[in-house]
């Protein structure tokens, strides 16, 4: 790989597509969906910002969320790792079962289930420390890597999982805010799949990027198919294309469809959803 962003691919080449190997995420039952949300209903106070929504994220593959401004598509993503529990005047109804176990269940330890997943947010945002300490924080903090060599070890194999190793392996001590902003959105993805989860939230990761460094990011996402079950929100309509194997169209909290990424991008069933993506309607 190239050093920093000059990623000298045009930022428009289909990532990697390999949908068609099985997935090797192998925790749970491999015939079940990762994640089932059924009949969910989310209500900030009296906004009804979810409506009865059925939706399978299946095991290893890359899910699009797609949909207008307000449509309800982050309340998803924190209604799978009960993030929407630390929002006072929040309600959920219905279930979401992740390999089968209902996640809101009276049982589930939250900060076990919020370690499943990694977070990738809109803008990045590295802690503020090192490079190595952004890599090393939570695997120390949940006893996944003891003592410096097999720390560095992790280190390492995170970084270079995100393509960033050979670009700051000699100023791994500098604080992570350094870097370009394409450079720290490959940090926090090393951050998120070094505590090992295994689904991966994306909310808009690419939305303060620059081209070049989007294509790097869109690309790592087709490699890490397969390994995670990835959930990727996106206002880029060719991005969604690009990524995904399937897709998921909101509207107003409902969910209007959803279905492979040819069916929604080549032949919507939906008026709404062919209106969205042909750019009618944003
Ligand atoms: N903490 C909150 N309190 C009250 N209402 C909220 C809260 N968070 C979101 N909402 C409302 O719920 C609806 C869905 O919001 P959400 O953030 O999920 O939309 P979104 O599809 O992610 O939008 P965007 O594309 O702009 O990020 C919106 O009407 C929003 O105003
Ligand atoms: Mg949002």
């Amino acid at each position: 790989m190239p050093d920093g962003d000059t990623l000298t691919q045009p930022a428009d080449r289909p990532a990697a597509r390999t949908a068609e190997a099985p997935a090797k995420d192998a925790t749970g039952p491999a015939n079940l969906p990762k994640l089932i949300a059924e009949n969910l209903n989310v209500f900030y106070g009296e906004k009804h910002a979810l409506k009865n929504i059925d939706l399978a994220i299946n095991r290893g593959e890359v899910t699009a969320l797609i949909g207008p401004s307000g449509c309800g598509k982050t309340t998803f993503l924190k209604a799978l790792n009960r993030l929407l529990d630390i929002i006072p005047g929040t309600r959920t109804e219905g279930t979401i079962l992740m390999d089968g176990e209902d996640v809101n269940d009276k049982s589930v330890d939250v900060t076990h289930l919020r370690r499943r997943f990694g977070v990738v947010a809109q803008k990045p945002d590295p802690f503020p420390f090192s490079i190595h300490h952004n890599v090393s924080y939570a695997p120390k903090l949940h006893g996944l890597a003891y003592g410096k060599q097999e720390t560095d070890e992790l280190v390492e194999k995170s970084l270079r999982r995100v393509h960033l190793w050979d670009e700051v392996k000699d100023i791994l001590d500098q604080p992570g805010t350094n870097l370009s902003g394409g450079q720290q959105q490959r940090l926090c993805i090393a951050r998120a799949i070094a505590y090992d989860p295994e689904v991966i939230l994306f909310d808009e990761p690419c939305s303060a990027l620059d081209p070049l460094a989007t294509a790097r990011i869109e690309e790592l996402i087709g490699e890490l198919r397969g390994d995670y079950t990835q959930v990727i929100v996106t206002h880029n309509m060719e991005q969604a294309m690009r990524v995904c194997d399937r897709a998921a169209f909101f509207h107003m909290g409902d969910l209007i469809e959803h279905g492979t990424r040819d069916e929604i991008f080549e032949k919507p069933g939906h008026h709404l959803t062919q209106a969205f993506i042909s750019g009618r309607i944003g």
